[in-house]
């Protein structure tokens, strides 16, 4: 066999011994299978060079992003599409529709309330449910109307947010910072004369100031357009006493239109 085993002597010699009545093949050294084998050593401890590097992720700056994609947008359609692709707000999750304004753009007064509630949410329209027939109401008493075929006594009304607020909760303070970039921009696309803001978070996103009681009724300023804090009509649903005062701002808004005030 020249040293190496021949495959034919091999299968004979093994058809040999199984003749001989061998029934088991075992090995030429003997193998304890009750052994305790040892623990196999622990592996050494890899060194900072063996590992990769953790991943951390860079902290997203939702802000900066909403700056970027709401200073992009060239027109109000455009706007509209980026605020509604924009994926970092959590109150979109929870929405129906999104809800970014009605009206005519061209309006010389820009409303802006809070955000949407259930029919607005529904209709995808802002100020469509009972708050939004008062509003309604209230400007048509000062002869200004979001359907108005003319521009001069027409409206515009948007929300400081887009998206409904679960069980009509205030936004909170981090969606408004998100959204502001959006509605900032959204002020300089239409380019309103005069801006009216319908409650607490709306000031609070805009003005930076809340206490709607004080601020109401007097004049304020966002970026160089003159801004008329008043009381939101949901709260005058509520207060129908109050609607004394939302009719005095309302002249004086109307005054102001007419060139006095
Ligand atoms: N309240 C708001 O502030 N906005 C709406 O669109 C509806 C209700």
């Amino acid at each position: 066999m020249d040293g190496e085993f021949d495959r034919e002597a091999m299968l004979a010699a093994l058809a040999w011994q199984v003749e001989l009545g061998a029934v088991d093949a075992i090995g030429d050294v003997p193998v304890d299978r009750f052994e305790v084998k040892p623990e196999p050593k622990a592996k050494p401890a890899t060194t900072a060079k063996d590992q990769h590097a953790p991943v951390v992720m860079p902290e997203l700056d939702a802000v900066a992003e909403a700056k970027a994609a709401a200073g992009a947008a060239a027109t109000l359609e455009a706007l509209a599409a980026a605020q509604e692709a924009f994926p970092h707000c959590e109150l979109k999750r929870g929405a129906r529709n999104f809800v970014f304004a009605d009206g005519r753009p061209e309006a010389r007064v820009m409303v802006i309330g809070e955000g949407p509630g259930a029919e607005e949410d529904a209709q995808g329209k802002p100020f469509v449910g009972r708050s939004g027939q008062l509003l309604d109401r209230m400007f048509a008493a000062i002869g200004l109307a979001r359907d108005a075929v003319d521009a001069e006594a027409a409206l515009y009304i948007t929300n400081v947010v887009p998206w409904r607020p679960p069980q009509n909760r205030d936004p909170e303070a981090e969606e408004l910072a998100m959204m502001r970039p959006f509605v900032e921009r959204h002020i300089e696309l239409a380019g309103p004369e005069l801006i009216v803001l319908m409650g607490n978070p709306a000031c609070g996103s805009l003005l930076d100031k809340r206490g709607i009681t004080r601020l109401r009724g007097n004049w304020h300023e966002f970026a160089g357009v003159p801004v008329m804090p008043m009381f939101h009509p949901s709260f005058l649903l509520r207060k129908t006493e109050m609607k004394r005062l939302a009719w005095a701002d309302l002249l004086t808004v109307r005054a102001r239109l007419e060139g006095a005030g």
